[in-house]
């Protein structure tokens, strides 16, 4: 049976950004934080008083934990282009009480309106939806907002091919399909982690690389799937790449995988640059 058609939202809040923002994707994004916080917070190497800066900052739940981190001599700046996303960030702070962490509405490209310098400068999952072109234009102005000794950590999509399934699933070559045409329909790189990891070589930064890949063991971690095709729905149906009935279909196969333990899927890996600013 198909899910009722209420499952599909409404619209998208931006063009430049495909995926849904607000209440939308908040399930998502809160399934996503569990599945890479502890990844981040520990490739941060955040200590007690550092100022932060964050970029895309979704609903706040990374930035809760850098604020607790940071302790009361430490700021979290945490920024979205989105108020949809900041409004949640919003109650989600006022939950955990941590008045260290302030939002402010920008889109990365405007980071000039902010005159301060931060220990660290973080983005994750923010960068990979855009065209290469903007990636490499932003990379000064994000560096340009870091302390002598200061780090940009920037986390993005490695690459498509990492993406599997034990045992092989038809269920999860669609989602495939989806991943794919959001990367299309963005206009942006395929691999852009790969992509930024050849540029930072050649331009000779100074920086620090791992590599992050969760597998989708629990039946919630699983639901970050079909998710995704919800929140992405109404971009492509308003950009005509897929109908209402294909997308349903695609969620409708991805909820019997969640219900399936045996059937072990693999999320974005996600390629973690910690880059330094030279001291002096
Ligand atoms: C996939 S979400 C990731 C959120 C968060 N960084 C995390 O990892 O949980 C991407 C976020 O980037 C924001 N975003 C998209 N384009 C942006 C832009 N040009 N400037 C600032 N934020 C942007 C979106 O509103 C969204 O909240």
């Amino acid at each position: 049976m198909l899910c009722p058609k209420s499952t599909i939202p409404k619209k998208i809040e931006t063009d430049s950004y495909l995926l849904c923002t607000g209440e939308t994707d908040l399930e998502r994004l809160t399934i996503l934080n569990d599945l890479y916080n502890p990844s981040s917070l520990d490739f941060l190497k955040i200590e007690s008083g550092m100022k932060i800066l964050t970029i895309g900052c979704g609903v706040g739940l990374l930035e809760i934990e850098l604020a607790k981190k940071v302790g009361a001599k430490g700021e979290i700046t945490a920024t979205d282009i989105s108020s949809l996303q900041l409004a949640i960030a919003l109650e989600n702070k006022e939950k955990a009480s941590v008045p260290n962490l302030t939002f402010k509405e920008l889109d990365v490209a405007q980071l000039n309106l902010i005159s301060e310098q931060f220990d660290r400068v973080h983005c994750r999952f923010v960068l990979s939806h855009m065209p290469w072109e903007s990636i490499k234009k932003l990379l000064p102005l994000l560096m340009s907002k870091l302390t002598s000794g200061g780090a940009l950590v920037l986390e993005e999509v490695s690459n498509m091919d990492s993406l599997g399934c034990e045992p092989f699933s038809e269920a999860y070559e669609l989602w495939k399909t989806f991943v794919h045409m959001q990367f299309d329909v963005q206009g942006s790189d395929h691999s852009p982690g790969r992509r930024l990891y050849e540029y930072l070589q050649e331009q000779g930064y100074d920086f620090v690389y791992q590599t992050h890949q969760p597998k989708l063991k629990q039946k919630r971690e699983k639901k970050i799937l079909s998710l995704g095709i919800r929140s992405l729905a109404p971009g492509f149906i308003e950009k005509k790449r897929a109908s209402s009935e294909q997308i349903l279909d695609a969620m409708e196969q991805l909820k019997i995988l969640e219900e399936d333990p045996n059937i072990i899927p693999v999320y974005t890996e996600v390629s973690q640059f910690f880059i330094k600013r030279s001291k002096g």
